[in-house]
């Protein structure tokens, strides 16, 4: 009897062993779930291993790219194009160039958190007019203007805390659009860094008369008769320098853009133009006529000196 006992617990102790151990076996036995990207069968150490290949898998029908803590300094030739999401976070990229994500059209997120970025060039992000979500949080960014964003229009959450931002008259388009109330999920507790009046400041709660003194105004955005400098060559009249705003209606702010004539790109689906402190100086005739939707126009701080009667017919 007692023999028996000690065999059935003996059999207990080996059966509970067995199920303990199950879990692993039976997952290298059956690899399933997401085995179309190959995340199955990898160990979680090795996974981050530098030099490992980036893994591609596909969920909920969207493709992923998991290429994170790699030490990329750069994105690689061959991955997919038809990537969704792209996973980037914890590398050494320091520098995002032009066109460096056009191939990747369909992108809608782009997680780049915790690199070195310290530059970004202006048209970075060109070709990527599907993206909604991008992670710039924990980088070495200084300093950013609202132009980088021109090839982004769906862009609508952002993150841009932790990085020293020097909150000077180069960041007042960014700083402006962060403020813009609709972009309520860009850009939220970006802080400045320096100058040391600034410091801990939120980027969205600083106004425009701290970043700018009148004088530094003049040296981002100089007056020729003023500083005695040649005068800077700007197109007279192109729109894509203005700033076009999806939601909640078709809007391009071409606010402060030395424009000299309306321009003649404007895309014709905007119903709200601002064109205010410009240096329009007349109004042709025909001027908005390819622009069918318009309901609104600013034409304020111009110094309009004549308008044709058949603009705004
Ligand atoms: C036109 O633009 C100016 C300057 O941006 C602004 O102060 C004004 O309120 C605008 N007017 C309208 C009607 O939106």
């Amino acid at each position: 009897m007692r023999v028996a006992i000690i065999v059935i617990l003996l059999f207990f102790c080996k059966a509970a062993e067995l199920r303990k151990a199950s879990p692993r076996s039976g997952r290298s036995r059956a690899p399933h779930g997401r085995a179309a990207g190959g995340r199955s069968g990898s160990n979680p150490v090795k996974r981050y291993a530098p030099g490992l290949p980036c893994e591609v898998y596909t969920y909920l029908h969207e493709k992923y790219l998991d290429c994170q803590e790699r030490k990329l300094v750069y994105v690689l030739p061959g991955w997919p194009q038809d990537l969704l999401h792209m996973l980037l976070a914890r590398n050494k990229i320091r520098i995002l160039k032009n066109s460096m994500f056009s191939k990747f059209k369909k992108l809608k997120s782009l997680d780049l958190q915790q690199n070195e970025i310290s530059k970004i060039e202006n048209e970075a992000f060109f070709g990527l007019n599907k993206l909604t979500t991008l992670l710039l949080q924990h980088n070495q960014i200084k300093v950013l203007t609202e132009e980088v964003f021109l090839y982004t229009p769906l862009l609508s959450y952002l993150r841009l805390y932790d990085n020293p931002w020097s909150c000077t008259c180069q960041m007042e388009t960014l700083v402006s659009m962060l403020q813009i109330p609709r972009n309520r999920n860009l850009g939220n507790y970006a802080k400045c860094e320096s100058p040391p009046e600034l410091k801990n400041k939120k980027l969205r709660q600083i106004k425009s008369e701290q970043l700018c003194s009148e004088e530094e105004k003049e040296r981002v955005d100089p007056k020729p008769q003023v500083s005695g400098r040649p005068p800077v060559i700007k197109p007279e009249a192109d729109s894509t320098l203005c700033y076009n705003y999806v939601f909640p209606i078709q809007t391009l702010d071409c606010k402060r853009k030395e424009l000299k004539k309306v321009p003649n790109n404007i895309p014709p689906d905007i119903v709200k133009l601002d064109l205010s402190y410009n240096k329009i100086k007349l109004l042709r005739p025909k001027e908005f006529e390819d622009v069918h939707e318009l309901k609104k126009l600013n034409l304020s701080s111009n110094g309009l000196e004549f308008i044709d009667p058949g603009p705004l017919r």
